[in-house]
């Protein structure tokens, strides 16, 4: 059983400037919810619902979304405006949150080997939250995954087919076919050119690792651009053992980017907050 999630977020979120120049990117709102709060439902979805920030400065407003506000919660009570709170009550309620500081941002890698001392020997799932992911027929993203862990026992990766003028934005992998959907990763390159790629089977941000990924990290030396890559550490541990490669089903919207935001945002408000009215 996997029970912890990792979420870095210490990045700047620099294509969102200004909007992200004293708010963490993790806290624009996808319609009435910030972005994190989607990554977070779906790892409690999967059962995992010990959830470890790597922040950095800045970042303080995540803290205190994931933590009881007294004084408003004291001006709502009794109102009708209490519903919309239920929801963050819920994960505050039943999930267990803790946080460090990642204090140089020296890449993805660096970022998830300073949650070790959070996560122990135990595998753990990773969300990129910039990735809002909606699993088909209900089944979040983290959870097919989480059931693909429990047969394999091994990392896996989730990917996604891109447009091959988009690879230089990924991590990419060469793998063998398995079964369907299901690759084992022979290679991986961190944003490669397009001619240097070995597929368009693109790494989006949905994670299982093995806890020996924080020795793989270690021997890491820092990769595309000049950061500690995450990438370059699963393929250690490719080569040495088993890694999968898992074409999950379901969207993603990559909300890095303002176009994807602006699609996540319409998804959202068509599909859920409609929905809910
Ligand atoms: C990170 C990873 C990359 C992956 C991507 C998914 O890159 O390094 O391998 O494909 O997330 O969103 P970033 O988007 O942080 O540059």
């Amino acid at each position: 059983m996997i029970r912890k999630c990792l979420f870095p977020v210490a990045g700047y979120g620099t294509r969102f400037l200004p909007a992200t120049k004293s708010m963490p990117k993790e806290m624009l709102p996808v319609v009435n919810k910030p972005l994190v709060q989607y990554g977070v439902e779906e790892a409690v979805a999967a059962g995992l619902d010990n959830v470890t920030f790597v922040t950095g400065r800045g970042k303080r407003a995540i803290a205190d979304h994931f933590d009881i506000s007294y004084e408003l919660e004291h001006q709502i009570a009794g109102t009708a405006k209490e519903e919309y709170l239920e929801g963050i009550r819920s994960l505050i309620d039943n999930v267990n949150f803790s946080f460090t500081r990642q204090h140089n941002m020296l890449g993805l890698g660096h970022a998830i080997l300073t949650g070790e001392p959070l996560i122990g020997d135990e595998a753990f799932g990773v969300v990129l939250a910039d990735d809002l992911c909606i699993g088909e027929d209900g089944v979040s993203v983290m959870e097919q995954m989480a059931k693909l862990y429990k047969q394999f026992r091994c990392s896996i990766v989730a990917i996604q087919e891109v447009p091959e003028d988009e690879v230089h934005k990924y991590g990419v992998i060469a793998g063998d076919s398995m079964m369907e959907g299901l690759f084992r990763v022979t290679d991986m390159v961190e944003k490669p050119k397009k001619e240097d790629a070995p597929s368009n089977l693109a790494i989006i941000g949905r994670y299982i690792l093995t806890p020996d990924i924080f020795d793989k990290i270690r021997e890491t030396p820092p990769g595309a651009n000049g950061e500690v890559q995450i990438t370059d550490a699963i393929l250690r541990q490719a080569k040495e053992g088993c890694v999968l490669a898992y074409k999950f089903k379901g969207r993603r919207f990559d909300c890095g980017s303002v176009e994807g935001f602006v699609d996540a945002t319409n998804y959202c408000f068509e599909h859920f907050y409609k929905q809910s009215k």
